[in-house]
């Protein structure tokens, strides 16, 4: 893994920074030495994701949602990763309106921020870009076929508006922006019940539970392990390269096999239940990553077999033997408020968990990603 140093001293804004990718983030920036402004309105994240990095001196995290005016006190960042969004389909379908304006509205502010104080921003942008793929794999120049008025419009075309935000600011402005379409990453920090294919059939399995298999099970994904996600992010951030980049393990596996490989890894004898297939759920999911490769010298490194055996080793601890308790969240923060930081004068709340928690996500077992 490359660590990238820091640049100018200056610090770091991530969004989304309490999520699963943006936890991850923040573990590698914090390691490589930089300051890190870590920002989420706790909607889908959670506090204990930055638990481990409770009173680093080089961490503050603020509660905001990019949908409202950035704090003043941000224009010392030069660079902005923007990965506020759900990622959960179960919870996006939920809140498509939040959803949209997080990737349109949000993204607006924090690219008036960037231009505001200089910064470079990266924007997390999706495989959902290229909709169910005509062309497969995916390459970068592929337009995708993307439903926008289905019940996934409001991710799939948020995203998009997102990218479109960027590259017009980056024309008109001069704006410096790096466009990253992750495609499925996996690996502890999954919110178990939030519709990920992984986290469901690993709950699933470790609870002695039948897996879910929507359709014939036989659509296509691949899975990218979190360290190689964020380990792409920094790469592309730091890189000279300007257009949208495919972050993603192009090895391909159906969702049958990725089962069984699950079934195996926890030495689980569940069976299959069989379920329809959501709406607009793509038939076929693989990135052409020869760009990545190319301009970033990145690929993945860790396994599905390793990914998966790390993984399910975070869940052992964590899930209890019903999946209506595994998606209850612990109520209690780990902070009481945030930890000191460089940046002081921001008015953000006290960090800890978000004060609901959305019961659709706790009867999430619906949605396959
Ligand atoms: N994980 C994947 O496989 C994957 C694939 C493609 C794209 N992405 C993108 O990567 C980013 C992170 O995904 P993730 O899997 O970590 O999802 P996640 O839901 O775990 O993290 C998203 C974070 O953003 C926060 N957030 C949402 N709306 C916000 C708002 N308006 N203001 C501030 N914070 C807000 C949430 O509370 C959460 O902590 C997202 O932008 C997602 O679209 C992820």
């Amino acid at each position: 893994m490359t660590l990238h140093a820091p640049l100018s001293g200056r610090p770091v804004l991530v969004t989304g920074a309490a999520g699963f990718v943006g936890s991850h983030l923040c573990d590698l920036l914090l390691d490589s030495g930089h300051t890190v402004v870590a920002m989420d309105n706790f909607s889908t994240g959670d506090a204990q994701h930055l638990a481990h990095r409770d009173a680093h001196p080089r961490l503050s995290v603020w509660r905001h949602d990019v949908t409202d005016p950035m704090p003043a006190a941000l224009q010392e960042v030069d660079r902005i990763y923007n990965l506020a969004c759900p990622a959960s389909p179960a919870y996006y379908q939920q809140h498509p309106v939040s959803t949209l304006l997080a990737s349109t509205l949000g993204a607006w502010r924090l690219l008036e921020l960037a231009q505001s104080s200089g910064a470079r921003l990266l924007q997390a942008s999706t495989s959902e870009v290229y909709g169910d793929p005509q062309v497969h794999p995916q390459p970068e120049s592929y337009w995708g076929h993307v439903n926008p008025i289905g019940p996934r419009a409001c991710y799939d075309e948020g995203k998009r508006s997102a990218e479109a935000l960027c590259y017009s600011y980056a024309r008109e402005r001069g704006l410096q922006v790096r466009v990253a379409r992750l495609f499925n990453s996996y690996g502890p920090r999954l919110r178990p019940g939030d519709g990920r294919v992984v986290s469901n059939f690993i709950v699933q399995a470790l609870g002695g539970l039948p897996l879910t298999i929507y359709g014939d099970g036989r659509q296509t994904r691949s899975f990218c392990y979190v360290s190689d996600t964020a380990a792409g992010l920094a790469a592309l951030m730091e890189s000279d390269w300007e257009g949208p980049v495919n972050l993603g393990n192009p090895r391909e596996h159906t969702v049958l096999e990725l089962a069984a490989k699950v079934l195996e890894a926890v030495g689980s004898d569940s069976p299959l239940v069989y379920r329809e297939l959501p709406t607009d759920d793509p038939s076929r999911r693989r990135p052409d990553i020869a760009m990545a490769q190319r301009v970033l010298r990145w690929q993945p490194r860790v396994t599905l077999e390793e990914g998966l055996r790390r993984t399910i080793e975070h869940f052992r601890d964590r899930v209890p033997c019903s999946p209506t308790a595994a998606t209850t969240q612990s109520a209690a923060a780990p902070w009481s408020q945030a930890p000191g930081g460089l940046i002081t004068s921001c008015p953000p709340s006290p960090m800890g968990r978000p004060a609901v928690t959305d019961a659709a996500i706790a009867s999430a077992f619906t949605t396959v990603l």
